[in-house]
């Protein structure tokens, strides 16, 4: 059969409360253009994240009735180490309440203030957990992936030369690790090659420095070797990723992604005075070691996850559905990353929107005809996300991003359809688009709490910065 179906059957039902254009207006209104500050019932579509938002299997509910609450050593805590053991192969694994806080543990006990840690692209809280203990985060991706449509097969990829060169520049005792996020999801969800994973190993070894893996979606980024890196179609995505794991020395996870769990994460390592002093801190800010803040319960959940979604039916569905939005809108002329991504389709609102410049947030004001459009809420991934730096507004964006992130096992087909319409119907009045300006914001991660207004004209705007000639609030 050509037709590739959803692999599983809906047991379980939420609706979805409809809205009218007009009330979405005035919901705009009330949160100040910012969709993070909706409430969800008032969301039809909701694409702001695949985090934490996967529906979970019969298998998953009835491991979570298997749940055992021991506050130590309890039943769910070995199923769970065995399954993360089983794909991961890594051998300390320390559970966390997300994959924040395995990044706060590892980061708090692997780095000094000064120190350096190269990463294909890091992701928000990889960054500000490595800034605030004091050190530096440096992005080494490879040149393609900051050109939106490019097509490379692996756009994850890390510039090997480049990190050889900052290894050799500043010398291996700055840097306590390399990361590679797999997939990258700061830019367009790209995978990272094994040959790449290989040859980052390869400097890693040299220097004696440890490869850690992001791992957040790991077998997204499995099923992209298979498909694509020669030597590895008859290979399963289990075996993929385990080959993946065998040349890290580490690695954090967060199990909202491919755990398909709506809450956890851990941190895993071969390095075992490492592991004793990172259980020490996470008995201090999480809990003892057999839980690390999660109950029972979602260990279990977890447990099942990490197998479910190896497996090649679910991905080979999820990878056609989510290029078949990027297809249909990008045949009609929206540029997206190319070639689509794992768990999402970014739209590239500065090619859509060149009216509006990266001062006055394309992003941001794509992401809000959305909404108003057909109640479809997503993400921006540009000025507002990513100011040059907490106390710098004025420094521009590459990229100025819309990501759409599909929940797993949430949405159908027909679901993805009326995403399809409503983009394009944006798409054919984007010369009326009008930018947006900032007229309140907190010191630090500001898209969560930032409000905006539209641009006008008559005011002067300061670039990257306030409406008018009002401060910002901070
Ligand atoms: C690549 C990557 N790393 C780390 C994280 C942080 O995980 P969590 O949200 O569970 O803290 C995310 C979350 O989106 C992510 O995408």
């Amino acid at each position: 059969m050509r037709t590739i179906i959803e692999p599983f059957r809906v047991k379980v039902v939420e609706p979805i409360k409809m809205t009218t254009r007009a009330e979405r207006d005035a919901f705009l209104t009330e949160v100040g253009y910012n969709l993070f500050l909706l409430k969800a019932e008032n969301v039809i579509i909701d694409l702001l994240t695949d985090s934490g938002t996967a529906a979970m299997s019969s298998e998953q509910w009835a491991a979570i009735n298997r749940g055992d609450e021991s506050y130590a050593g309890s039943s769910s805590f070995y199923r769970f180490e065995q399954s993360v053991r089983d794909i991961f192969g890594l051998k300390h694994v320390i559970p966390t309440h997300q994959g924040r806080a395995a990044e706060r543990i590892l980061f708090s006990v692997l780095t000094k203030t000064g120190q350096i840690i190269p990463n294909n692209t890091h992701f928000d809280t990889t960054r500000a957990n490595i800034e605030y203990v004091g050190a530096e985060a440096v992005d080494l991706p490879i040149p393609e992936f900051y050109e939106p449509a490019s097509f490379h097969p692996f756009k994850g990829n890390m510039d090997v030369d480049a990190l050889e060169q900052l290894i050799s520049r500043v010398g291996p005792g700055r840097i306590p690790l390399v990361m590679l996020t797999v997939t990258s999801n700061s830019g367009g969800g790209q995978p990272v090659s094994m040959a790449n994973i290989r040859a980052v190993k390869g400097v890693c070894s040299r220097y004696g420095v440890p490869l850690y893996l992001d791992a957040c979606r790991f077998a997204e980024n499995a099923y992209f070797i298979k498909l694509r890196e020669s030597g590895y179609l008859q290979k399963s995505v289990k075996e993929i990723a385990q080959e993946m794991f065998s040349l890290a020395d580490g690695c954090t996870m967060s199990a909202k992604k491919n755990g398909l769990a709506n809450i956890g994460g851990f941190l895993c390592t071969n390095d075992d005075f490492l592991a004793q002093q990172e259980k020490d801190l996470l008995i201090l800010t999480e809990g003892f070691p057999t839980y690390g803040g999660l109950a029972g319960r979602d260990l279990d959940a977890i447990a099942v996850g990490l197998q479910e979604v190896v497996q090649e039916d679910y991905l080979e569905y999820r990878f056609a559905s989510i290029s078949y939005l990027g297809k249909n809108i990008s045949s009609a002329g929206v540029p997206i990353v190319e070639p689509p991504g794992g768990h999402a389709i970014y739209i590239d609102a500065k090619a859509m929107l060149p009216q509006i410049p990266s001062s006055q947030f394309p992003g941001q004001a794509l992401a809000v005809e959305l909404y108003r459009e057909a109640g479809i809420r997503s993400c921006e991934i540009g000025s507002v996300m990513r100011r040059a730096s907490d106390n710098n507004d004025e420094a521009p964006n590459t990229m100025e991003l819309v990501r759409l992130a599909i929940p797993h096992r949430v949405y159908t087909q027909s679901h993805i359809d009326y995403v399809i319409e409503a983009i394009l119907e944006v798409y054919n009045r984007r010369e009326s688009i009008r930018g947006y300006c900032i007229t309140h914001q907190p010191p630090f991660l500001r898209h969560f709490s930032a409000r905006f207004a539209p641009y006008n004209e008559s005011q002067p705007v300061r670039p990257f910065a306030a409406c008018g000639n009002s401060a910002l609030i901070a």
